[in-house]
Formats: structure tokens, C-alpha cells, sequence
């Protein structure tokens, strides 16, 4: 199985020079690993073209952190799904928490969907609630409202990366058994309305290589999202290392 799913967001940690060399770094260190799973690196936007030379040839596949909710127009300093499609990125974050707080709502989430599904790019939707709640199901469901009015072009793939609030950046982590409830509400949330999209289960918050021994024991778990221990290549190779020997 070699679509486990492991994606690297590196937000606006690095500098472009910074990205570009540890880009290289990364598809020389990950040369072996890279081909028993699908490795995918979000850099940001400014460096998106040059980092898709540099890991040209090697199995990395090359995400965005984001896009624009129009497809093209007077939209100053925003991203058109297009232009992604050209550079070459196969997926993109959207919804993360950190954009979700500048205001992103679930309306434009949607949109942003929309766009890349139009271009063949496959959407990492990320959702999850904003504080630890007994009504997280709840919010999730909220979340996915507009979302779930789209109308799939049948078997689009869509990668869905449950990533509560409270566990990015904060060595928190939901339980195992938290995290497969989420998952299974999602996928009932999918099949009530009928939607035929192929989904993919991703969890994000707090991965590190030691987390991944208790990830693996959840059953529909099928990829992992990603934020500051891939900025460490010796980190982000344990973690890679680890996938292939819990879930390949
Ligand atoms: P983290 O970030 O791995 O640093 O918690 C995850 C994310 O924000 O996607």
C-alpha cells in the first residue's frame, strides 16, 4: 500500500533561500523512504515553482498551504487554484485552523474546494474543534455544512486531516479511539448526503515519530498532517521511517 499519506506543512516557518536548501535536503534524505508512501511538502507560495525543480525526479509530491475562494479577477495578493494546477502541486491545504482564525469561513472553505477540485488538485480539508468540547461532533458537522452541498464529480479524491485546535503545536494528542469516532461520524456525515467522493482519513496535531506507535491503532486512519516536526530532516525521516514500518 503506498498511498499512506504523509503531509508536511511548513506554514511560513522558513525563509525562501531556507526552504529551497532544505528542500534539497529533504529529497536527498527521503530518496529511500520516499517510495513506500506518498510524501507530500507545503512550502509557501513563493517558493512552490523552484521547490517542484528541486524534487523533480524523486517520489515527493508538492502541496500549497492555501487558495484563493475566486478563480480568477481583481483579487489582490490572492492565489488562483490554476496557477497551483500549473506549477504542478497535486494537493492543498485548505481550512487549516491558523487560516480559519484570520477569519476563513466554512462558506469560502467550500469554494476554495470547489476551484481545486475543477483543476484536478486534491484538497487536504482540514476541520476540527476549536476547543476541547463535549459537543465536538457538533462542531465538525457545522464545518462540513457547505461543504457537503458540493456536487462531486463522482470519485474525486478528497483527503480530510481532523486536526483539533487544542493539539497543533501543543504536544496534546486526542486519544486513539477519540480521533476513530471523529472519522466514523465524517464518513456517515459523507454517505447521508450521498456524496461519492473517495475519501482519505488524515490526522494532524502533535505527530511526532513517538506518536505514530499510538496512531497506528486506529482503523481508518490513512495519512497524517504534519506542521513543525518535519522542519528537522533527521526528525522528519523517523517519522517517515515509522509510517512504513506501522502501517505498510
Ligand atoms: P504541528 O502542526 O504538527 O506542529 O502540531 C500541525 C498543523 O498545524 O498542521
Amino acid at each position: 500500500m503506498k498511498n499512506f499519506l504523509i503531509v508536511a506543512n511548513w506554514k511560513m516557518q522558513l525563509s525562501y533561500k531556507q526552504t529551497l536548501m532544505y528542500t534539497q535536503e529533504i529529497t536527498n534524505a527521503l530518496e529511500q523512504e520516499a517510495h513506500a508512501a506518498t510524501i507530500v511538502i507545503c512550502p509557501s507560495f513563493e517558493s512552490l515553482t523552484e521547490v517542484k525543480n528541486i524534487i523533480k525526479g524523486s517520489c515527493l509530491d508538492l502541496g500549497a498551504q492555501d487558495c484563493s475562494t475566486h478563480q480568477k479577477g481583481p483579487y489582490t495578493g490572492q492565489v488562483q487554484a490554476q496557477s497551483l494546477a500549473d506549477i504542478g502541486c497535486s494537493y492543498c491545504i485548505i481550512g487549516h485552523h491558523e487560516a480559519r482564525q484570520q477569519g476563513q469561513t466554512d462558506y469560502q472553505i467550500a469554494r476554495k474546494a470547489h476551484n481545486l477540485l475543477t483543476v484536478g488538485i486534491t484538497p487536504i480539508l482540514c476541520l476540527g474543534e476549536s476547543q476541547k468540547s463535549p459537543d465536538f461532533l457538533g462542531e465538525i458537522t457545522k464545518q462540513l455544512d457547505h461543504f457537503l452541498s458540493l456536487s462531486a464529480v463522482s470519485l474525486q479524491h478528497l483527503a480530510i486531516a481532523y486536526e483539533p485546535a487544542w493539539s497543533i503545536g501543543t504536544g496534546l494528542l486526542p486519544s486513539p479511539e477519540h480521533i476513530e469516532q471523529v472519522f466514523g461520524h465524517i464518513s456517515n456525515l459523507f454517505v447521508g448526503a450521498g456524496s461519492s467522493f473517495k475519501l482519505a482519513f488524515l490526522y494532524g496535531g502533535s505527530v511526532d515519530s513517538n506518536s505514530i506507535k499510538v496512531l497506528r491503532s486506529i482503523p481508518h486512519l490513512s495519512g497524517l498532517l504534519i506542521g513543525s516536526a518535519t522542519l528537522d530532516s533527521q526528525k522528519f525521516k523517523n517519522i517517515v521511517r515509522s509510517c512504513i514500518t506501522n502501517y505498510l
